[in-house]
């Protein structure tokens, strides 16, 4: 037998450097154990279609269940698949182990393994997103009746709570484990039986394998079963859309904790101070997040890159994909999980809010509205009017009040042709920002008590996503101990019922 089961007869000389180079050992260890559970839901199919004899199928099924969880891929084999074909050779004899790859082919095993891994580290992220939305949620609670500035432009625009504003990025993240979730439709479909490429005439039961690996169906088309990976790419693409959505969150936070807003204090565990300057508290986690959605999107690049243009069917281009997602995936749910972290133990400073507010003039717009709802001035003039009045009070460093009350008559009549007179009262009404507020109440406006509404909703929204978590995780659970109850049955030499 030649010492690498997968040279020897077509092609004999081989180089080290060539074969270091080819390998996917380095980044096979995430589907060691998947491509365990798949070499004994085919051995259990090739004995169900009386492919294999019982005793072929226990040795080879006793063989497996004893690999270690955490095996020690040997860094001299070409990958995880070839390296536990040539164990088992060594181990149990070719008599048996010559079996095992009966019908099957690496092609569909990896594109099986890496989907089985796929799901599980879409479920990570997913849960790891659910961990956000439940502290702003919880920050909701705490801080979502202070006022602060709304923007636009990183400008004053109007006033706004912490929950409109927590409430916004809520709504994002929602819709990335949406799309997580839509992405495992598509994600959970076996090409084990595919083969090579072409199917086989190996007599293998592609629906029972598929049930016993967890999946919820097949992938149809035997070609596009080994040669797709847009699975990889669409899990990588709601990763780096997740990871768009954390980077803004990050962002802010950046901001929000510097002097100059003073907004927020981040906890002391998610900054680290200067080496040289001693006052300094860096929000170093945040500035992390923002950098890491730069490296997810270059991983999706990446994908993107080599899989583009690849002629049917399998290519080992395709193995170049593998440690993009690996790192795509476990980077967006690192940022996902300390960002979960970091906002679940933030601090709001009313003061320094509340300080950000005084005289930034961003209740102008409710006064505008006012004027063409109570006065009867056309929206246009009304805008041209209390820009006026702004600016106005800009130059002679009066509050807007203040310069409104003294001037609102003259400037309106000279704009309109008919002066507009507003008692102080109305004045004063128009240009609070809590009243501005309470009137801001069209659909998914900033008004206190719609907001309150949506953050109750987010409430079950939580539960909702938590439990899709929970029972796609008891199915694949579920699925694992059928596999490996019939494999150690069937090992002890146990009939079990066709
Ligand atoms: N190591 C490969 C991968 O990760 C699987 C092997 C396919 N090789 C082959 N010669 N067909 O994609």
């Amino acid at each position: 037998m030649p010492k690498n089961i997968l040279r020897g007869s077509r092609v004999k000389r081989s180089s080290k450097r060539a074969n270091d180079f080819i390998s996917s050992i380095g980044f096979d260890a995430p589907i060691a154990k998947h491509v365990v559970s798949i070499n004994m839901a085919h051995m259990l199919s090739l004995l169900r279609s009386k492919e294999v004899e019982e005793e072929v199928a226990s040795a080879n099924l006793r063989f497996l269940a004893g690999l270690p969880e955490v095996m020690r891929l040997d860094p001299n084999t070409e990958d995880v698949h070839h390296m536990i074909e040539q164990d088992a050779i060594k181990a149990i004899g070719m008599d048996t182990a010559g079996y095992l790859n009966l019908g099957k082919s690496r092609n569909d095993q990896v594109a099986t393994a890496l989907r089985m891994e796929t799901r599980l580290r879409l479920l990570s992220l997913a849960e790891a997103l659910v961990d956000v939305q439940k502290s702003l949620v919880s920050l909701t609670r705490k801080y979502g009746k202070l006022l602060m500035p709304g923007y636009t432009h990183l400008q004053h625009a109007q006033p706004v709570t912490v929950a409109h504003h927590l409430q916004g990025y809520f709504e994002a993240f929602q819709r990335d484990i949406d799309r997580i979730s839509d992405a495992y439709k598509r994600v959970n479909l076996s090409p084990m039986g595919s083969a090579a490429l072409a199917g086989t005439a190996v007599r293998v039961d592609r629906e029972y394998v598929a049930s016993l690996l967890g999946f919820d169906g097949l992938a149809k088309n035997a070609m596009d079963a080994v040669s797709s990976r847009d699975f990889a790419l669409e899990s990588l693409s709601t990763a780096a859309m997740a990871m768009i959505n954390l980077s803004r969150v990050a962002e802010e936070l950046v901001l929000w904790s510097s002097l100059e807003f003073g907004f927020v204090e981040i906890p002391d565990e998610y900054a680290a101070t200067s080496s040289i300057m001693p006052q300094k508290k860096n929000p170093v986690v945040a500035e992390t997040v923002r950098a890491k959605c730069g490296s997810v999107l270059g991983e999706l690049t990446a994908a993107f890159a080599i899989t583009k243009a690849l002629p049917n069917s399998y290519n080992l281009d395709l193995q170049e994909v593998t440690p993009h997602l690996w790192r795509g995936l476990a980077d967006t749910t690192e940022s996902a999980s300390l960002t979960a972290s970091m906002l679940a133990s933030m601090r709001f400073n009313k003061d320094r809010l509340d300080a950000s507010l005084r005289e930034d003039k961003s209740t102008a717009t409710e006064l505008a509205n006012r004027l063409t709802r109570a006065h009867g001035v056309p929206f246009r003039q009304s805008h041209a009017i209390v820009g006026e009045l702004v600016r106005s009070s800009i130059e002679r460093g009066v509050s807007l009040e203040d310069v409104a009350a003294q001037e609102l008559a003259r400037i309106s009549e000279r704009v309109t042709g008919h002066p507009v007179k507003i008692d102080k009262h109305e004045l004063h009404s128009a240009l609070d920002a809590l009243k501005t507020l309470e009137l801001t109440d069209s659909a998914g406006g900033a008004n206190p008590l719609l907001v309150s509404s949506l953050v109750l909703e987010d409430s079950d929204s939580v539960k909702r996503n938590a439990s899709w978590i929970i029972q796609t995780k008891t199915s694949l659970n579920k699925a694992e101990a059928r596999l490996r109850e019939g494999a150690r049955r069937t090992s002890i030499g146990v009939k079990t019922r066709r």
